[in-house]
């Protein structure tokens, strides 16, 4: 299981991941293609960031989070008694599990789609994102670009940060599978308790897999979904091999 212990101080490793920037390229993005949405579905929500955020400028929020440790980590800092009455988070697995069936738009942030390492959960994950929308309701979601992980290549990267309470050394050593488009990275998180000075360790195995554009196009035309639009995440330039991040956008037909 991921996104266990280490999801404990996932917020803290993404402190200098602009949410609200990307909050506004999102919403930028659902004015665009489906200007009246209101009610929204969040796949792999993670500890509800993005969603707090979008719920605050006046969606109606639901997540699926899969992880129970990055939905109580949301509620750490947003307790139950004080949630804000637009957002909702579920514990289940975006693929299957199924909350109602008028959802003006479906998102799927931070390369959750790529957490879906078969070409059949991933399908699964659009099948179930196409059935809980309104007929013409948007998916936005966004994945690793195979053309650029190949060009560029998933690296070994030591990430620190650090509060007054915790520092954190990060080592992510990624193992390449290329002909299968999959990526096992290989996290070792080193937590120093600061006043004690006690040091402990995590490790997970995150599987990641990366998709083309004829293959979104593929599974969207299988799923009920016509593609509307495909650009790099936040910087909207076409995608190309410079590209690790695409961002796309289905319709449901
Ligand atoms: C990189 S995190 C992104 C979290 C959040 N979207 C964000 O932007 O901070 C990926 C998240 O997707 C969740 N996830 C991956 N596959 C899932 C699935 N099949 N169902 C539900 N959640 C899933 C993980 O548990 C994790 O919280």
């Amino acid at each position: 299981m991921i996104f266990k212990d280490y999801a404990k101080y996932y917020n803290l490793l993404y402190q200098n991941k602009d949410y609200r920037k990307e909050t506004e390229y999102i919403s930028s993005l659902i004015k665009k293609f489906k200007p009246e949405s209101k009610k929204i579905l969040e796949f792999g929500s993670g500890s509800g960031i993005h969603g707090r955020m979008l719920a605050n400028i006046g969606y109606h929020l639901f997540g699926i989070e899969r992880s129970q440790e990055m939905i109580d980590l949301g509620y750490q800092n947003y307790p139950p008694q004080n949630k804000d009455e637009n957002f909702f988070f579920f514990q289940g697995d975006c693929t299957k599990t199924f909350i109602a069936n008028d959802f003006d738009a479906v998102i799927s942030l931070f390369h959750v789609f790529s957490y879906q390492t078969s070409e059949e959960l991933a399908i699964d994950m659009l099948k179930n994102a196409n059935r809980q929308l309104k007929q013409g309701g948007i998916f936005i979601f966004d994945y690793w670009f195979a053309p650029a992980v190949w060009k560029y290549r998933p690296k070994l990267r030591v990430k620190k940060v650090e509060n007054t309470n915790l520092k954190i050394t990060r080592i992510a050593e990624p193992i390449c599978f290329e002909e299968k488009n999959l990526v096992d990275v290989d996290y070792l998180t080193f937590v120093e308790e600061l006043p004690n000075g006690k040091i402990s360790k995590i490790q997970e195995t995150h599987k990641l897999k990366a998709f083309d554009l004829d293959e979104i196009i593929n599974f969207s035309n299988s799923t009920g979904f016509e593609i509307l639009h495909s650009e790099e995440w936040m910087s909207q330039l076409p995608p190309s091999q410079k590209t690790w991040g695409v961002c796309s956008i289905l319709r449901k037909r």
